[in-house]
Formats: structure tokens, C-alpha cells, sequence
């Protein structure tokens, strides 16, 4: 038998997918693992994404990421849901098996390792301050909590996505609030931009007494180029890391998801930055 007929089959799910760079940091996973595993792209129109994973799993798909547009519709589809995708709201990781389709969310553990063991800057005890209220932002806030921070601010251009966001975590074990930009007024620990305001190369409007010279600055959007708001934290003595090891860590913990198996993924990112 070739080792395609006995390998298990994943994919990324997106509109459009062309650009996934998924294929290859799980082809790299499964090669350096030793995981009998193919891992394709799909495209799926953008109003059949549920045929589109019924039709990959009459194959023999075995699980598959979601990608944008359809992390909310594959949180819809999920017959079973982790506590950690039912708090972001939203599904990037299928697992398909005989008791049905699960729906994972890695975003926000692969920004937490991606902090705290690739970054080397610890979140126990430690300030955050979140930027953004949508998808991006409430992924995140679960994972945060669980590293057991100190307290959570979120801000956002719209003040009352803010205040409902934090409504939604107020019953954690850690203090979760917003606050207008204008009212931050003390350095936080941990600045992460998720706000999609780096793609009109704009920034969130905050006030510079927010960056302190031990503050990381963490903008989930990653490029060939340091974004407009690393460049701003970098400006005010801030230390700087882009989304690209988040990209990273959350396919590890998918491809942990799915066989039990943890890569090691520091080749593979300074491969894809090579890519860059
Ligand atoms: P995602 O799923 O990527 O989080 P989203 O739900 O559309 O996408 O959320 C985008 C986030 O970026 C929001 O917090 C948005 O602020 P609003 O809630 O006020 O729309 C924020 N955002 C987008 N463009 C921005 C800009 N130019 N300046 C500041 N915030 C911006």
C-alpha cells in the first residue's frame, strides 16, 4: 500500500483558501512526527461551507481548520463543542469521528504559548490589555483567564461592543472590564491588538501612557513588515511580537487535537518567517 492510501486526510476550510499557508505547517508537523497524514486545501462556495465538510467527511476526512468566512457557521455545525470554543463563539478545528463532529478553537491557546514560550514573557499575574471586540478579541479572553492573569481591559472603537464582551466573561475567576481609549491611564503588561486596524494600516487611538519599557506589545496581524501599531509600541519603549508564532501554535495544538502528538514548533516558524 502507498502511504496516501493509509494516510488519514485533513484539510483548511475557507473562501478563499488559495493563500493557506496550513498545508505546509502541517505537512512539516506531520513529517517531523512521523504522523501517517495528507492535508489539502477546500474551497467552499460561500453559502455551502455544512455540504462542503459533510462531502470532505463521506471521504474520510478526519478533521479539518476553518477559516474566514466560516468560523461561526462551523461553531453552527458543531454537534459538541470544547469550553474553549463555546467561549470564543466561534470554531476554527473539526474532529469527525463516529460519535459525530467536534468543534475546537486553537486561536486562542496559540497565542497564549505563543506569548509565554516562544515570547519567554510570562501572563500569571500579569496586566492585559485587549484591543477589539470582535471574533478575534473574544477567542482570546477564555485562554487569558485560564493563564490566570492579573485582570483583563478590553477597548474597542465601539465602546459598546466593549462593554458587552467583558459582560460576557464577568463571572471569571479573573477581572474582566472595558474602558474607553481616553480613560486608559496606567502601562499595562501586555497590549494585544486585535483589532483588524492594521490591514487600513490605522491605529487604535491610545493614549502612551498604556506602553511601559516592560510592556509587550502582541499585534495578532503578522507580515514581512513590522504593523503600524508595532511600529507605534516600538516608538514608546515597548517590546514587540507579531501574530505569526500565533499562527503557528494554533495549528500545533489543532494537529495536537487531532494525534495526540505535540510538534516542535520553532523550525517550522522560522521556516514560514523565512517565507515571508
Ligand atoms: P475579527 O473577526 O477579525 O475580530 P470583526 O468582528 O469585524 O473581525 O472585528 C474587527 C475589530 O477591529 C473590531 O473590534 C473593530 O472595531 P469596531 O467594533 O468599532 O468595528 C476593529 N477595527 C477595525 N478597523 C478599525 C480601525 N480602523 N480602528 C480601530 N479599530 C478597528
Amino acid at each position: 500500500m502507498t502511504l496516501e492510501s493509509v494516510a488519514d486526510r485533513y484539510a483548511v476550510i475557507g473562501n478563499p483558501i488559495e493563500h493557506s499557508k496550513s498545508p505546509q505547517v502541517h505537512a512539516l508537523f506531520a513529517q517531523q512526527t512521523g504522523q501517517a497524514m495528507q492535508y489539502e486545501r477546500l474551497l467552499a462556495p460561500i453559502d455551502r461551507f455544512a455540504e462542503r465538510v459533510h462531502g470532505f467527511i463521506a471521504q474520510g476526512g478526519r478533521g479539518a481548520n476553518v477559516t474566514v468566512p466560516f468560523k461561526l457557521e462551523a461553531f453552527a455545525l458543531a454537534q459538541a463543542l470544547t469550553p474553549r470554543a463555546q467561549a470564543a463563539g466561534a470554531v476554527n478545528t473539526l474532529s469527525f469521528s463516529a460519535e459525530g463532529i467536534k468543534g475546537d478553537n486553537t486561536d486562542g491557546m496559540g497565542l497564549v504559548r505563543d506569548i509565554t514560550r516562544n515570547a519567554g514573557v510570562p501572563l500569571r499575574d500579569r496586566s492585559v490589555l485587549l484591543l477589539g471586540a470582535g471574533g478575534a478579541a473574544r477567542g482570546v479572553i477564555l485562554p487569558l483567564i485560564e493563564a490566570h492573569i492579573a485582570g483583563l481591559v478590553i477597548a474597542n472603537r465601539t465602546q459598546s461592543r466593549a462593554m458587552e464582551l467583558a459582560q460576557q466573561f464577568s463571572h471569571s475567576d479573573v477581572p474582566v472590564s472595558s474602558a474607553a481609549f481616553e480613560q486608559l491611564d496606567q502601562p499595562f503588561d501586555v497590549i494585544i491588538n486585535a483589532t483588524s486596524a492594521s490591514l487600513d494600516a490605522a491605529l487604535p487611538p491610545l493614549p502612551d501612557g498604556v506602553f511601559g519599557p516592560q510592556t509587550l506589545a502582541y499585534d495578532m496581524m503578522y507580515g514581512a513588515q513590522p504593523t503600524i501599531f508595532m511600529q507605534h509600541a516600538v516608538g514608546h519603549g515597548a517590546k514587540v511580537r507579531d501574530g505569526l508564532g500565533m499562527l503557528i501554535e494554533q495549528a500545533a495544538e489543532s494537529f495536537f487535537v487531532w494525534r495526540g502528538v505535540r510538534p516542535d514548533t520553532a523550525p517550522v516558524y522560522q521556516w514560514l518567517r523565512g517565507q515571508l
